[in-house]
């Protein structure tokens, strides 16, 4: 195989680079390892241009090359705030009351699109292989194709997709079904996903090759952060503030997807049905602001600070405080650490497409005296984890009893379910889903031959 060129909305701040954030980027990054590749996307910035394309800017560290492009304020806001966030990213949530469909955004997403296609084209060569990541650039392939690339594309979707009855209630819905005809392969978290698009290709009679390919992380790096960071001074201090208590610990983005509220009414049932836990456990949620400029996140930050207020009024001693919650990002490694020492990671998204903090807290254990994972039933990671404790996330009661159930179970219990969780870390990792999702992509008839 040729050069590997990735293709995402967001890619690593050269910051970044070694110490991604998490989600996409993190998988990404372990994926691409070791081979000889390009990844391309938006800056992160915003400029203000006279006229014509951007000039990619280039960069490269630790042999994988970088080349990224500034978005206008224009174009940020229709392709990005817009189509991308306030009109996909809800409905592949499931979410179709809280889409704000625009047609300039439609509009402006097709262009950025575009506009992406006609910047990459002069970096390719002849051998590449291009990937192209997530619900943002869907139609690049499209774009691709119209400019006369004729190399293999694949795509991957790292969010849930909707069953057709949602999917199809989107103005547009057929045009980007449509574009999907353009890659030699579509990959999806979970089968559910796969079924789910294959229904939209066939009501819209397109053809299009599509497997279902969970993403993971890389267990053996992160578990050795995990143990680095443990003795490291924030986990120190986390331990000796905690007095005993156990740590029931939450690490989500703030988005609306991730089940915010009905966690903490969750904990608020545990503290209320089961006071043999009260003042003996302490819920950590840290919660980095995500997409602030988007109202409906906005809302959901006023929702949240309101209501770990109350409940912490309501439950809280003069020395013991139920609720910890931060909205500011915490570096990765103390996170690693952190998971580490959580009895009990919550983990109870409404919807997800995979999840990839679940896996992370199972690969940062201790082996002699493992937590336990409670997880909601719609993460894309649920079927690969059967031994965690599943929950509906919409149901606060039934969080409660998952946390009672996880905090009263015997040691033993513990590791038995624990080792089953972990043989499917290493079993699914990032390196296992490029390396499969490539050999797949390989393995499909070029379009243009
Ligand atoms: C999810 C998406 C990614 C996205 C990430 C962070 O994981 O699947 O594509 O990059 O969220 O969101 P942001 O809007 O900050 O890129």
């Amino acid at each position: 195989m040729g050069r590997l060129v990735v293709v995402s909305n967001r890619v690593p701040s050269p910051r970044e680079r070694s110490h991604p954030a998490g989600g996409l980027t993190v998988g990404l990054k372990d994926a691409i390892r070791g081979q000889p590749s390009l990844w391309f996307g938006w800056s992160g910035q915003i400029a203000g241009r006279a006229s014509g394309d951007p000039t990619p800017k280039r960069s490269s560290q630790a042999g994988v090359s970088y080349a990224t492009i500034d978005l206008t304020a224009a174009q940020h806001r229709g392709f990005y705030q817009g189509f991308s966030n306030r009109i996909l990213w809800p409905l592949f949530h499931y979410r179709m009351g809280l889409v704000e469909y625009s047609r300039d955004d439609l509009d402006t997403y097709l262009e950025v699109n575009e506009l992406f296609a006609r910047c990459l084209v002069p970096l390719l060569q002849p051998d590449d292989v291009i990937w192209v990541q997530d619900y943002h650039l869907i139609p690049l392939g499209a774009a691709l194709r119209k400019l006369g690339v004729t190399q293999r594309i694949g795509f991957f979707l790292h969010t849930p997709f909707p069953p057709l009855a949602l999917f199809g209630a989107l103005p547009g819905a057929a045009h980007l079904i449509q574009a999907m005809a353009a890659y030699e392969l579509v990959g999806m978290q979970t089968e559910e996903d796969r079924a789910h698009l294959q229904q939209s290709l066939d009501a819209n009679d397109v053809k299009a090759a599509v497997i279902a390919c969970a993403i993971g992380i890389d267990p053996v790096e992160f578990r050795s952060q995990a143990v680095a960071a443990s003795n490291g001074p924030e986990v120190v201090r986390l331990r000796e503030s905690m007095a005993d208590r156990a740590l029931i610990l939450g690490v989500d983005r703030l988005d609306y997807s991730k089940g915010l509220p009905q966690r903490l009414m969750g904990f608020e049932r545990l503290l209320k049905r089961f006071p043999e836990h009260r003042q003996r456990v302490t819920f950590l949620q840290v919660a980095p602001v995500s997409r602030g400029d988007v109202a409906e996140y906005r809302a959901l930050r006023r929702r949240l600070d309101e209501l770990a207020g109350r409940i912490n009024g309501e439950w809280a001693e003069f020395d013991w405080m139920p609720i910890r919650y931060i909205t500011r990002a915490i570096p990765r490694d103390t996170i690693a650490g952190f998971l580490r020492f959580a009895r009990i990671a919550l983990v109870t998204p409404l919807r997800d497409g995979m999840n990839l903090v679940a896996k992370e807290y199972v690969a940062a254990q201790d082996s002699a005296d493992p937590g336990v994972l409670v997880l909601s039933q719609f993460a894309g990671a649920g079927p690969e984890f059967p031994e965690a404790i599943q929950v509906n996330p919409h149901d606060p009661d039934e969080i409660a009893e998952g946390l009672h159930q996880a905090l009263s179970m015997p040691e033993a219990e513990r590791r038995t379910r624990w080792h089953a969780l972990d043989a499917a870390v290493h079993k699914v990792t990032a390196a296992s889903w490029a390396r499969d999702f490539l050999a797949a992509l390989e393995r499909e008839p070029l379009h243009g031959a």
